[in-house]
C-alpha cells in the first residue's frame, strides 16, 4: 500500500537552513528562517521564561490531564492581552478561548470550526501571505482565495485595491488579516485602514479571522492590537489565532490560543464546546507546559515587567537594525529606494529584488533569504549590516 505515494519535495525554507549550515563562507548571514535572533545569532530563552520554568518545576505536583480548554489562567491571560481590560466583549462573556498547539494549531482549529459552520465559505488571504496559511486553511476543505495587499512600488499596503475587493465580499466570506507585523512583507494596515475594514465587515457581513503571531514585536503590546480592538468594538463576530512562539520565544513548546468573539454569551458557550470537540477529535488536548509558563509570567507583576522589558528590547533592536540597514544602503550610494525598510514593522521585510539577485547574494556572498526576497531583520547584526548593504549593491 505504501508504494502509492511519492516523496514530497523538501520545504524550501528548511532547505535553506541546511544550505546555510554547509556554506563555508566566514561572512555568511542567515536572513531566512523566521525566528528572533540576538546580536550573536542565538535564539535564547527569555529570562522571564526561565524563571517561570523554574517556578513551575518547583510547584507542579501532577502530570494528570488538564481540562479540554487548556490552562484556563493562560487562556484568560491571552484574552486580556489581546482584547484589553476594558473590552466589552470580554465583560459580556462573548469570547470563547481554547489553548492550541501554537499559532498553527489555532489557525487550523479555527478553519475546522468555520468548516463546521458552513462548508461553502471562502477564506480570503492577503497577496502575499505567510506560506503556511494556505495548507493550514485549505486542508480543512475550505475554499481559499487572495485579496490584493502588497504594493511593491511603495513597500506598503495597496489599501485601495484591498478595499475594492473587500467591497465585493459578503456573509459567505472570511477575511484573514495579520494583526500586526505582516509576514512576509512587514507592511501593516494603518489604524484608518482597520477602521475601514471594520466598517466593511459590519456592513457586508464578512467575518474577520485575525492571525496575531507578533504582538509586542512591532510598535508595542498595546499598539500592535489597536486594530483588533477596534474590530472587536465594531464587528459582532470574529476569530483570532494567537501564538506565543515569537513574543515569549516558546517556539518548540507549541503555545497558542483560538479566541472566538460571538454575538452573545450563549453563542460563546456553544462555540466553546465545538472547538473543544474539534481538538478532541484531532489530538485530544493541547500540551499544557508552555501555557503554564505564560500564565505564571502574566499573573506575576515582577515577571511580567521583566518579560515586557525583554520584549521591548527585542522590538527596539529590530527597529535599530532596520534603520542601520537603510543607512548602510544609502552609504553605499544605492539609488533604488529602500526607505520602506524603515516603515515596515516587525521581523520581516520584502527587499523586492529578483530571483537572480537572491541567488547571487547566496552563491557569491553567503547571504541567505527566502525565495520571495523576504529577509528576517533579526538575522542581521551590527557586524553584518555593512556587508549585506555592500553585497546588495554588487547584485543590483
Ligand atoms: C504569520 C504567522 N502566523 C502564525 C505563525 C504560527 O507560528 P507557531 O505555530 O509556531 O506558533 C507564524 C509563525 O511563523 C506566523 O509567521
Amino acid at each position: 500500500m505504501f508504494d502509492r505515494l511519492n516523496a514530497l519535495p523538501a520545504d524550501p525554507l528548511l532547505g535553506l537552513i541546511s544550505a546555510f549550515q554547509n556554506d563555508t563562507n566566514p561572512n555568511k548571514v542567515d536572513l531566512g528562517v523566521g525566528v528572533y535572533r540576538d546580536e550573536t545569532g542565538h535564539t535564547s530563552i527569555m529570562t522571564a521564561v526561565q524563571k517561570a520554568a523554574a517556578r513551575h518545576m518547583e510547584t507542579e505536583d501532577s502530570k494528570t490531564y488538564i481540562g479540554p480548554g487548556g490552562v484556563i489562567g493562560f487562556v484568560e491571560g491571552i484574552k486580556q492581552l489581546v482584547f484589553g481590560a476594558e473590552s466589552a466583549a470580554l465583560k459580556d462573556g462573548r469570547v470563547s478561548g481554547l489553548q492550541c498547539p501554537g499559532g498553527c494549531g489555532s489557525l487550523r482549529i479555527g478553519a475546522e470550526l468555520l468548516k463546521r459552520l458552513n462548508s461553502d465559505l471562502t477564506v480570503w488571504v492577503s497577496d502575499p501571505t505567510w506560506a503556511n496559511h494556505i495548507p493550514l486553511i485549505s486542508s480543512s476543505g475550505l475554499n481559499i482565495k487572495t485579496y490584493p495587499y502588497f504594493d511593491p512600488s511603495t513597500g506598503g499596503v495597496n489599501f485601495e485595491a484591498m478595499d475594492t475587493k473587500l467591497a465585493e465580499l459578503g456573509p459567505n466570506d472570511i477575511v484573514l488579516l495579520h494583526g500586526c507585523c505582516h509576514n512576509p512583507t512587514g507592511a501593516d494596515l494603518s489604524f484608518e485602514n482597520w477602521q475601514r475594514v471594520a466598517e466593511r465587515a459590519a456592513k457586508q457581513g464578512f467575518i474577520p479571522f485575525i492571525d496575531i503571531a507578533y504582538q509586542g514585536l512591532g510598535d508595542g503590546l498595546e499598539e500592535d492590537v489597536k486594530g483588533i480592538r477596534y474590530l472587536s468594538e465594531n464587528v459582532e463576530e470574529m476569530l483570532i489565532a494567537t501564538s506565543c512562539s515569537k513574543n515569549f520565544g516558546l517556539y518548540r513548546e507549541r503555545v497558542g490560543t483560538l479566541l472566538v468573539q460571538t454575538k452573545n454569551a450563549e453563542h460563546t458557550n456553544v462555540i466553546q464546546t465545538q472547538v473543544q470537540d474539534i481538538a478532541r477529535a484531532n489530538y485530544s488536548m493541547s500540551p499544557a507546559y508552555g501555557g503554564f509558563l505564560v500564565d505564571i509570567i502574566l499573573s506575576d507583576s515582577e515577571l511580567r515587567n521583566e518579560w515586557e522589558n525583554e520584549l521591548n528590547a527585542m522590538a527596539t533592536r529590530m527597529k535599530s537594525l532596520r534603520n542601520g540597514l537603510y543607512e548602510n544602503i544609502q552609504q553605499q550610494g544605492i539609488e533604488q529606494d529602500f526607505s520602506f525598510i524603515n516603515r515596515q514593522k516587525g521581523m520581516f521585510s520584502y527587499l523586492g529584488i529578483n530571483g537572480d539577485q537572491i541567488q547571487r547574494l547566496r552563491d557569491e556572498f553567503g547571504i541567505y533569504m527566502a525565495g520571495s526576497s523576504r529577509i528576517n531583520i533579526a538575522g542581521l547584526n551590527s557586524q553584518s549590516l555593512e556587508y549585506v548593504a555592500k553585497s546588495l549593491k554588487s547584485v543590483l
